[in-house]
């Protein structure tokens, strides 16, 4: 498969991610290159502290790097304005937290209504479009309930629609079963394979579990800053893991 022909969600090449402690710099990615076929779901794991929540920053353009290049449905994330990339991440991506993130003083629906409102959605429109996606993650009859009336395993339910509001191409999912026990972390889970398999969404999942391979296509191992593997999951990918790593 040549990478002409893939079609590509998104891909960072030799990116440097450096934090500046003090008068030091801290390498939290030291010359990641990956590239994300449209469609593919894949896992990345590694160790607290490897560079995975950095790496998932900077391809959701919620960062950029300090040396390399993202990019995210064929941009430069670099090359945008701070206007454009939040432009480009608000119609292009749907993100998922281990810590979840809703607004405690809104409702499950005005939680998944925020990300429609700043695409400047009609009330109506908003209002219908989550009422369906709570139902689509199993929350019928829950729209009313602020955050705290609502489960850990529920609330990521709605962190899950609010994620698919505005209908992203790539859901990129930080530790989501972080804070679940094992049979909401299944269900989850779950939900990811959904919409990868049944909405098409390109989905990529940092996890801890490496029994959460089974979901995925491709697994990616991360360490110190680099990646030390790219293999397949559990399903069968669409193409072999080697077009995961750009030249
Ligand atoms: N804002 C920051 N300032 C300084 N160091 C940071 C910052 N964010 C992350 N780091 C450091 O970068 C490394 C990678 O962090 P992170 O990407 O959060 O790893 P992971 O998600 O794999 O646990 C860690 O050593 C962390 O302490
Ligand atoms: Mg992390």
């Amino acid at each position: 498969m040549s990478s002409t022909s893939l079609d590509v969600a998104v891909e960072v090449r030799k990116v440097w991610k450096l934090y500046r402690i003090g008068k030091t710099f801290y390498p939290a990615l030291r010359g990641v290159s990956l590239r994300i076929p449209k469609g593919s779901f894949v896992i990345i794991l590694g160790p607290s502290g490897s560079g995975k929540s950095t790496l998932m920053h900077l391809m959701g353009a919620l960062d950029t790097p300090t040396r390399g290049s993202v990019y995210l449905a064929g941009k430069n994330v670099s090359k945008l304005s701070d206007v454009e990339r939040a432009k480009l991440r608000r119609d292009y991506v749907g993100f998922v937290f281990q810590q979840f993130y809703l607004i405690p003083r809104l409702s499950a629906l005005e939680n998944v209504e925020l990300p429609m409102i700043a695409k400047g959605l009609p009330r109506g429109i908003r209002h219908r479009r989550a009422k369906k996606l709570l139902a689509l993650v199993g929350l019928k009859g829950k729209e009313n309930n602020k955050p705290i009336e609502l489960s850990g395993g529920e609330q990521q339910r709605v962190a899950i629609a609010r994620a698919l509001a505005n209908d992203p191409d790539l859901i990129l999912a930080d530790e989501p079963t972080g804070n679940l026990d094992t049979a909401t972390s299944e269900s989850i889970m779950n939900l990811m394979l959904d919409m990868n398999e049944r909405m098409g969404k390109t989905v990529v999942v940092v996890t801890h579990n490496p029994e959460q391979v089974k979901y995925s296509h491709y697994v990616v191992k991360i360490r110190d800053g680099k990646i030390v593997s790219v293999g397949e999951g559990g399903r069968r990918p669409p193409y072999p893991p080697e077009v995961l790593l750009p030249d």
